[in-house]
């Protein structure tokens, strides 16, 4: 069991706007009010860690520290097999283009590296990371399987939602409603670890 959460206020460590949307939703039955680090300006920092959860610490951390508040952050993205888990840590990264991201070009290039592969099974995976302003954190993991569809198909999610299909499903999670994969994402399965630990605790 992790430790007790018990502030009024959080702040959700991300500069990505599908990202506080869809962290905004799952929290807003916790009656806690949610600020983000784009109202907030928070610097962005540099994201060095080698694994999801190192990053999402690096930046919950940052946020505290810039804001003396509690802060949740995510990071998470998708590893594909047959690329030994790329783009993984970096799938923000393969969006950079001269104008900003465009995960088109991300998406373009998946294809053209899975082109010589016949294992298309990848997994999303977000890691959540809880810190208090005492420096105290807490981290959880989600991973849903599936695997990549070329082409892309759906408008409804973001990132490299049009070409990742969950396990057992025919859609893209660019073609499910918002509200159902809130219920079934890689991000559900993280949070629903970090509520019932820290969260949903019966007072002693
Ligand atoms: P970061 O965690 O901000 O470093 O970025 C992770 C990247 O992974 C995001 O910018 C998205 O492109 C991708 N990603 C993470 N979660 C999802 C998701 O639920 N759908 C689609 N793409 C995602």
């Amino acid at each position: 069991m992790g430790r007790k959460f018990i502030y009024d206020q959080l702040v959700i460590a991300s500069h990505n706007l599908g990202k506080i949307d869809e962290i905004t939703e799952l929290m807003a039955p916790l009656g806690i009010t949610v600020r983000n680090s784009v109202e907030l300006q928070l610097p962005e920092p540099i994201e060095d860690g080698l694994t999801f959860t190192e990053n999402a610490t690096i930046k919950a951390i940052s946020a505290s520290n810039n804001t003396g508040l509690p802060a949740l952050s995510d990071d998470s993205g998708l590893s594909i097999n047959a690329l030994s888990g790329a783009p993984g840590i970096y799938s923000a990264r393969w969006a950079e283009t001269n104008n900003g991201r465009d995960f088109n070009v991300a998406m373009e290039r998946i294809h053209n590296e899975l082109i010589k592969h016949d294992d298309l099974t990848a997994q999303f995976t977000c890691a959540l990371a809880l810190s208090w302003p005492d420096g105290h954190i807490e981290t959880f993991e989600g991973i849903l399987n599936g695997k990549i569809i070329w082409p892309p198909r759906g408008t409804k999610g973001f990132g490299y939602d049009p070409i990742f299909q969950k396990l057992g499903d025919s859609r893209t999670f660019g073609e499910i409603e918002p509200m159902e994969k809130q219920n079934i994402s890689h991000r559900a399965i993280a949070f629903n670890k970090m509520l019932e630990s820290c969260f949903l605790q019966k007072d002693d």
